[in-house]
């Protein structure tokens, strides 16, 4: 009989880029894809670690996953990802229905561990750092990800070690893939038709590969991409300010694929809850940053991560995150309250009040909100470049997102999907446009 594999993925971009291989890896072994968790013979969380109840919340999910399969034959249960790699060996004690615990650097184990587990019943654990011999391996394995838009991990891990994150410890430290497996990578798929990549990592601006003495960074990967004609777009995210270096400045007048987006965290607009942060940059150098682009091309937008109520964070520190967010008028932002993580240096700090966090979170959403609606209001009436990525679920309206990133809804044919269309807007709310097609690469519709 058939073996199946569900894989369930929290978490972010690079979580996503490894289920996407984890699939691709076990496939040799037998296990094919499914998307419906009852029917799976080998069931795999792919776990996040960075806020809240992280632990708590896979203990849960097992919780329900045990239920669904009560009447049934057990699956084999993986538990893969960042929480994996924090509590190794402490959930296999705790849990007795996990049959396997894999770290994010040991993916290239994955097949081995499932084919030993079966064989010898016993439960397994790995959680080396072993990214070299992943993205070796991964790299022997044809990547069959067929989305129009696809992430593609150049650089994981991360030496940084901001007070508050934990994934220095859960990623390990910061590695760049080789130039030429990265483009192996994108050829692969280019070859299953995608249209746009967003590279990936957790400092993807820090990538840094060195061969026969010359040295490639993101801005040589991205130029590269480019020469292929089938690539309409290229992306990358997350960066770190202190990695925003002139060669990738130059990009954006150079590039022509580069999106006019830069997801670029800054936390706080306080120089002291920065430096509190350790986040080894001040709010002078972003706006800096903000300015050299902005002189570039006025149309280059931002967006960024905010953490609320960090501790020592005083009225003042939120007022001047609140000031910076009206200053650069930040789109499709994410914002956090603080989260007290284990075993990073700022978990036993006093941490602001709840009610205070939360009554702050939510004027800084309103405002991220705001600033949201009336961007996207200014654009009805005008035409905007979709790139046509899916159906949507109704099967009726095409889903599609600007340069910006922003989600466009629209009627028209699935031939459509992959091509860049111009679309008219009609009508928005916080999250989307909706509009209606009026040229599809350079023929106007009728
Ligand atoms: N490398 C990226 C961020 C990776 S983590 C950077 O340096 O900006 C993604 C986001 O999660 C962070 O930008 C931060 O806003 C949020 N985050 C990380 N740790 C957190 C914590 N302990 N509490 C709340 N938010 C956190
Ligand atoms: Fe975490 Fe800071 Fe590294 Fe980003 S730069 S991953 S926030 S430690
Ligand atoms: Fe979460 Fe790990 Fe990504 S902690 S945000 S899945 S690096």
């Amino acid at each position: 009989m058939q073996q199946k594999v569900f894989i369930k993925t929290f978490g972010c971009q690079m979580n996503v880029y490894d289920s996407n291989r984890i699939i691709d890896s076990v496939e040799k072994i037998g296990y094919l894809k499914t998307e419906k968790y009852e029917e799976a013979n080998c069931y795999i969380l792919n776990t996040c670690h960075i806020r809240d109840k992280a632990k708590e919340k896979v203990y849960h999910e097992i919780g329900r996953v045990k239920k669904i399969f009560r009447k049934k034959k057990k699956p084999i249960i993986i538990v893969a990802g960042c929480v994996a790699q924090a509590e190794n060996k402490e959930m296999l004690k705790r849990e007795p229905f996990i049959d396997i615990i894999m770290g994010p650097q040991s993916y290239h184990k994955i097949n081995d561990t499932i084919l030993n587990h079966i064989k010898s019943k016993k439960r397994q654990e790995e959680t080396e750092f072993d990214t070299i011999e992943k993205f070796n391996y991964l790299n022997k394995i044809r990547n069959k990800d067929s989305n129009v838009s696809s992430f593609l991990t150049i650089q994981e891990g991360c030496d940084k070690f901001c007070s508050f994150c934990v994934v220095p410890y859960t990623r390990g430290p910061e590695y760049s893939r080789p130039f030429d497996q990265i483009i192996n990578d994108a050829k692969n798929l280019i070859k299953n038709g995608t249209k746009e990549i967003i590279l990936i990592g957790q400092n993807v601006n820090a990538y840094k590969f060195e061969k026969n003495n010359d040295i490639y960074r993101l801005s040589n990967l991205i130029l590269e991409l480019e020469n292929f004609s089938e690539i309409k777009r290229i992306r990358y995210t997350t960066s770190h300010p202190k990695d925003m270096t002139e060669d990738l400045i130059e990009c954006y007048k150079i590039s022509k694929k580069l999106m006019p987006l830069l997801h670029l965290p800054v936390q706080s607009g306080s120089n002291k809850i920065l430096n509190l942060m350790n986040r080894k940059h001040n709010i002078e150098e972003y706006l800096l940053i903000y300015e050299k682009l902005k002189k570039i091309n006025k149309n280059i937008q931002f967006s960024s991560d905010f953490i609320i109520g960090y501790p020592g964070e005083s009225n003042q520190d939120f007022n001047d995150t609140l000031n910076l967010i009206n200053k650069i008028n930040f789109i499709n932002s994410y914002s956090f309250i603080y989260s007290p993580r284990p075993g990073t240096t700022a978990s036993n700090l006093e941490i602001v009040k709840k009610l205070e966090a939360e009554k702050r979170l939510n004027i800084i959403q309103n405002q991220l909100f705001e600033n949201q609606i009336s961007r996207n209001k200014s654009l009805e009436g005008k035409i905007v470049e979709v790139l046509v990525e899916n159906k949507m679920k109704d099967k009726i309206k095409l889903f599609g997102r600007t340069e910006h990133m922003v989600s466009v809804i629209f009627n028209g044919s699935a031939a459509n999907i992959g091509k860049i269309v111009k679309v008219k807007i009609n009508s928005s709310n916080q999250n989307s446009l909706f509009g209606k097609i009026v040229e599809i690469q350079n023929k106007k519709v009728a």
